[in-house]
């Protein structure tokens, strides 16, 4: 919780003192009393400060340290093999290698400036690049500072071209320039316009195959999602847009503060490395191993199981081997805080209270997760909405979102189709159906708490 954070950061200095103390005390006697203290009964948040035990030689601590370094490596590069599909067969390259930077800065693509030579930097910082010139491009590309798209640049074109999952998990801070900044990896990119990028391929009969329509279709079908979203569906189901005409596609959600979380996806699909080896698979087209008999049910999911999704094996496997330690790194990846200043304090603690009494908030968002310990599914009814996307999912259910860091993704609206503009519109949806009666000065402090988490 928010104000636990606050009150952490105030014994700040007494943390660091006590871990100096203890890494002078070596581990000695120190050590040895502090596992039966943290072994008592009291809830995790009365607990004193207390050092660290783990030692800088402990051999876990080595163990850690590769696992995160490598799983980091994976989320910003690894290609999983996915050229085969976006260069091979769409013809990706053949487009991105023409596009201008500005024109890639517009379908909400972002440029790592730390990947890029310092003289590189300035001169972007002081307006000096030609950003539309495609060469500039091809700089960036040869740099690999195009965040998630992994390709070699060969002459005046690119060789060939795959997509990565920082790709529509990371952005940038904009410290540069719009657009381009130090990675945030985790944060959802919500300028990417993934089915715009998408429609630009000359190629799209991968899809027309698949989904069984035209390219036109297929095309509209792309460029109907806008920026923010994707459909994981689509290619399982082929269902493009919801019974009310809108688009079927949903919000790129955050990868980060998912430690703790048991199902991830708006609907459940599984656990993190499921859905790690799901995407890897199905929806970047990589070259792997998955399994899920439930894609067999050719009434819920007539693309997957026609294809037979169901069982993926590809000669040389290039997923499974970093699914370890690409979970691990996005465990490690927390919620981010929100800046100071960015939320009314006085009227957040209102709205905590409210939060986790009278407005019922934490029973399904049990802080610090802010989703169910356990099973964290509901039926559409519970939330008061209708089941369309739940229904394409094989649990039928909604997840309940964990809700830290909610202020970093706030373009595109909330719920996982985006529904609600505003958090204000999301508090009116809970106190209209579940009878809150709430004042207006009551949602507005349960609004400046959820822009604390
Ligand atoms: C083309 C954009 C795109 C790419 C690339 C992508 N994802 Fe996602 N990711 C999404 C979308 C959209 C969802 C939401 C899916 C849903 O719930 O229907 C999602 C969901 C997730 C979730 C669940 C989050 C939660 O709140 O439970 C995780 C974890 C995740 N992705 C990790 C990854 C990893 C790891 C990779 C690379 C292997 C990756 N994604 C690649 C778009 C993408
Ligand atoms: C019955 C369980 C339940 C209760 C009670 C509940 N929620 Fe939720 N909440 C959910 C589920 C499930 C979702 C996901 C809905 C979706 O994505 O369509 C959600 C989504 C949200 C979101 C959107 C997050 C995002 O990133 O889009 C916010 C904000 C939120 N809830 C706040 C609240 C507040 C405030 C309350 C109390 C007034 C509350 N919730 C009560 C289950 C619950």
């Amino acid at each position: 919780m928010c104000f636990e954070l606050l009150d952490r950061k105030r014994l700040g200095p007494w943390l660091v003192s006590l871990l100096l103390v203890g890494l002078a005390a070596g581990g000695t006697g120190l050590g040895a009393w502090l596992p039966s203290q943290a072994a008592g009964d009291e809830p995790t948040r009365e607990l004193p400060p207390r050092p660290l035990t783990l030692r800088g030689n402990d051999p876990l601590i080595r163990h850690a340290l590769e696992a995160l370094d490598r799983g980091r490596t994976i989320f910003r590069y690894d290609r999983f093999g996915s050229q085969a599909f976006f260069s091979g067969a769409l013809g990706l390259e053949e487009i991105l290698g023409q596009v201008t930077p500005r024109q890639a800065l517009a379908l909400g693509v972002k440029v790592d400036a730390e990947s890029l030579p310092r003289p590189i930097q300035q001169a972007v910082q002081q307006g000096a690049v030609d950003l539309d010139d495609p060469a500039v491009t091809r700089l960036l590309f040869r740099y690999s500072a195009v965040v998630g798209v992994v390709t070699r640049v060969e002459g005046e074109g690119l060789a060939d071209l795959g997509i990565t999952c920082a790709l529509c998990h990371s952005t940038v801070d904009d410290s540069v320039a719009p657009g381009i900044g130090r990675r945030l990896d985790g944060w959802p990119n919500r300028d990417l316009d993934v089915g715009a990028i998408l429609a630009l391929a000359p190629n799209v009969q991968p899809f027309v195959h698949l989904l069984g329509v035209d390219a036109e279709t297929v095309r509209a079908v792309l460029r109907s999602w806008g920026p923010g979203r994707f459909d994981a569906h689509l290619n399982l189901d082929g269902q493009a847009f919801r019974p009310d005409g809108g688009s079927a596609s949903v919000l790129i959600p955050p990868a980060f503060g998912l430690a703790g979380v048991n199902l991830s996806t708006y609907t459940g699909w599984g656990s993190v490395p499921y859905w790690n080896a799901f995407v890897g698979n199905l929806e970047m087209n990589g070259r792997g191993t998955f399994f899920d008999p439930r894609l067999e049910d050719p009434e819920q999911f007539p693309v997957a199981s026609g294809v037979g999704f169901a069982r993926e094996d590809s000669a040389q496997d290039l997923v499974t081997s970093k699914l370890a330690d690409l979970q691990f790194y996005q465990l490690a990846l927390a919620a981010p805080e929100p800046p100071a200043g960015s939320f009314d304090l006085d009227a957040a603690r209102r709205g905590e209270d409210l939060f986790l009494g009278r407005a019922g908030c934490a029973t399904c968002h049990v802080p610090p997760l802010y989703t169910e310990p356990g099973w964290n599914l509901h039926r559409p009814e519970e939330i008061g909405i209708d089941g369309f996307q739940a229904e394409r999912s094989p649990t039928g259910r909604y997840r309940t979102t964990p809700l830290a860091g909610l202020w970093t993704h706030t373009r595109g609206g909330f719920y996982h189709d985006g529904r609600f503009d505003t958090l204000a519109e999301v508090v009116e949806h809970y106190d209209r159906v579940f009878d809150l009666e709430l004042s207006m000065a009551e949602q507005r402090d349960l609004v400046e708490f959820l822009k604390s988490l």
